[in-house]
């Protein structure tokens, strides 16, 4: 047997993270990348609602610009990802070029899968304008589009040379999306950081603050003056925890894991209520069900209870709250999710899968969870966290009285 030399396990290369304050500055240091030919990415009415102009000062012949009509999940498409390599094409954009996405979690996961592939590779700078695509989505360096209905089936690994983050984008955004993003917030804070997760709670009324706009203050932004130092710190903790993370576990196969908290039990309600639920509020349900489920499997301990009813409260003071308590009240919910979790992309094939459970704010251990004999029986008996949730809702309706 020959043996040839064996390869290097790749490593993902090093990114540059930018947190600015203020608009202004982020645009200087994007515009100082287009000293080479630059091809931006974006929606059409995020490019004038955020004045993304701004983020191409570049000469015209070294910039060329892509407005999608849909940037949302629809953009996560093999007909998204051929208009921008055509485009890259014709523009002529070389290897050591950038391609500038900025937008959503979606668009970043567009535009970061069409530079991972194009030329086997392109240049990437990832201007994030969601609170989950700050913290999250356009950190860490997985990009993914959706193959016929199926969310994330096609993606790679490839981290940005830059990321741009700016908490002023969020001055337009829905209280909804900031909403999303505040809960995956509260997902750093259970799994690492207590002090992270007060400062969410505690400071949760003035997080939502939300400014009116044209007078109808539920669709208001959620970041002015008297938050905004507040959205920044939470940023800057929560990009850090993530890339502590990813810098251990790069490709998804160990310490990540832990970043699916809440994600589990999360991905099943949201398939379950057929997108009547959102992601973000999914996943805060998805936490208190897996905090719920540990203490069926290890029996109450640490501050476990304690948690359980801060995020259950965090989420009765969301706008979520509504459709959630309806989806709960609808039969069969716990049955039907059997079928998501078996699908899981983390189960393994002798059916069991792996979940982080957590044992106090702060520590958790991933574990491996038997799904017929552990997952199934806490799925039968619903009543653990409909018991817990009717309780709250009961204090809320008796205070309305
Ligand atoms: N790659 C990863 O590691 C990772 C991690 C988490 C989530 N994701 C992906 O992220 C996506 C969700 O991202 P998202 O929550 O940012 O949603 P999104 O990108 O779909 O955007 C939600 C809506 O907000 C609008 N919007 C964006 N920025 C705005 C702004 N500043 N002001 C006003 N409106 C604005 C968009 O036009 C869209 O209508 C999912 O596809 C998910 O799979 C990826």
């Amino acid at each position: 047997m020959l043996k040839l030399k064996s390869m290097n396990k790749f490593s993902l290369a090093k990114t540059n993270i930018f947190l600015f304050k203020d608009f202004s500055q982020a645009a200087l240091q994007s515009s100082c990348n287009f000293c080479s030919k630059s091809l931006l990415i974006s929606g059409r009415r995020l490019y004038s609602l955020l004045g993304l102009s701004s983020l191409m000062r570049g000469a015209p012949e070294q910039t060329r610009l892509i407005l999608l009509r849909e940037d949302g999940e629809k953009c996560k498409s093999f007909g998204c990802v051929e208009t921008v390599l055509k485009e890259a094409l014709e523009f002529d954009l070389g290897r050591n070029d950038r391609i500038v996405a900025a937008g959503g979690g979606s668009l970043t996961d567009l535009g970061a899968f069409c530079a991972s592939i194009y030329k086997r590779g392109s240049r990437l700078t990832l201007v994030p304008t969601t609170l989950l695509a700050m913290i999250d989505a356009a950190v860490g360096g997985k990009t993914a589009v959706n193959v016929g209905g199926f969310k994330n089936c096609a993606g790679t690994f490839y981290p940005a040379s830059e990321i741009i983050i700016c908490p002023d984008f969020l001055k337009t955004l829905p209280v909804k999306e900031i909403e999303n993003g505040l809960f995956e917030a509260v997902k750093y804070g259970v799994l690492f950081s207590k002090a992270l997760l007060k400062k969410i709670f505690e400071n949760q009324p003035l997080l939502k603050k939300y400014r009116p706009q044209n007078g109808r203050e539920k669709y208001g932004a959620g970041v002015h003056a008297s938050n905004a130092a507040l959205f920044f710190d939470i940023i800057k903790n929560c990009v850090n925890f993530k890339m502590r993370i990813v810098k251990k576990d790069p490709f998804d196969k160990n310490e990540r894991l832990a970043l699916n908290f809440g994600h589990t039990f999360g991905h099943a309600f949201e398939s379950v209520s057929g997108g009547s639920v959102s992601h973000g509020a999914a996943v805060g349900l998805g936490m208190a069900a897996e905090l719920i489920f540990s203490r069926f499997k290890h029996g109450e301990s640490g501050d476990n209870a304690e948690l359980v009813s801060k995020i259950m409260s965090f989420i009765r003071a969301t706008s979520h709250y509504r459709v959630l308590d309806d989806f709960l009240a609808a039969p069969e919910i716990f049955a039907r999710m059997r079928k998501y979790i078996l699908n899981d992309k983390k189960a393994l094939p002798e059916g069991y899968i792996e979940m982080p459970l957590v044992k106090k704010a702060g520590l958790y251990e991933i574990e491996k969870i038997s799904l017929r004999e552990e997952l199934e029986p806490f799925l039968n008996s619903p009543h653990y966290l409909l018991d817990e949730w009717r309780e709250g809702t009961r204090l809320i309706r008796r205070g309305a009285k």
